[in-house]
């Protein structure tokens, strides 16, 4: 717990000396979506084409984060909230380091989310939402988990017994059921070299 003891170093590097190093300007893509909505997809396939750029980044994705930092979290509100907390403070520290940093987790609340940009400064949130309609999700369900879902046998699953709060207005608006997993990575690059993140 932090404490009055608890003080704040300043580095002697800032942000934007890394990033300058780096030739680009450190942002957070935060995908949100439903289970099976292929927000690790195209994150990943966004990642590798920044890579192929030259550009350095790094993608934190929901189970991966699950099996190591979050391994303790389950999936009732209160964990979920805590998991979105820490992926958050993480990501700052990403982008402190000058990086294009991606996260991968369905997020479901607009409240968490929110939390999560106010953390950043202005401009650097930009919030992805990977528009998949849950009939899809459920037709794809890699995982087999919405048809446990819909036996009873997980509880609090997102869209079914758990809820998801649809982004007002999100940055980038990617609906993976009508473009390929290419249009929809590049979608998310143009957007990045429209607004000056990356040359
Ligand atoms: S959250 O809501 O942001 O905290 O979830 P996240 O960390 O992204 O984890 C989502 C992945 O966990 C698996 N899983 C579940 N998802 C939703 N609800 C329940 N109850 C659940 N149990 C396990 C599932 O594989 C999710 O992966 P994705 O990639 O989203 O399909």
């Amino acid at each position: 717990m932090k404490t009055e003891n608890t003080v704040w170093h300043e580095q002697h590097i800032s942000k934007e000396q890394r990033a300058a190093l780096k030739k680009q300007t450190p942002c957070l893509l935060w995908y949100t979506g439903l289970s099976g909505s292929g927000k690790s997809t195209v994150a990943n396939a966004v990642d590798a084409l920044l890579f192929k750029l030259g550009c350095h980044s790094y993608l934190l994705d929901g189970d991966n984060v699950r099996h190591g930092l979050n391994g303790d979290l389950g999936f009732s509100d209160e964990e979920r909230i805590e998991n979105i907390r820490r992926i958050s403070e993480v990501a700052k520290l990403f982008i402190d380091a000058g990086l294009i940093v991606s996260t991968a987790f369905i997020s479901p609340f607009a409240s968490d989310r929110a939390l999560a940009k106010e953390k950043l400064a202005s401009g650097e949130f930009i919030e992805v939402f990977i528009d998949t309609p849950i009939s899809i999700c459920e037709q794809r369900d890699p995982k087999g988990l919405y048809k446990k879902a819909r036996a009873g046998e997980i509880k609090d699953f997102t869209g079914i017994d758990s809820s998801y709060d649809v982004p007002q207005a999100p940055q980038i608006h990617v609906k993976t059921a009508e473009q390929s997993i290419e249009q929809c990575a590049q979608q998310i690059v143009n957007h990045l070299i429209a607004q000056g993140f990356i040359p």
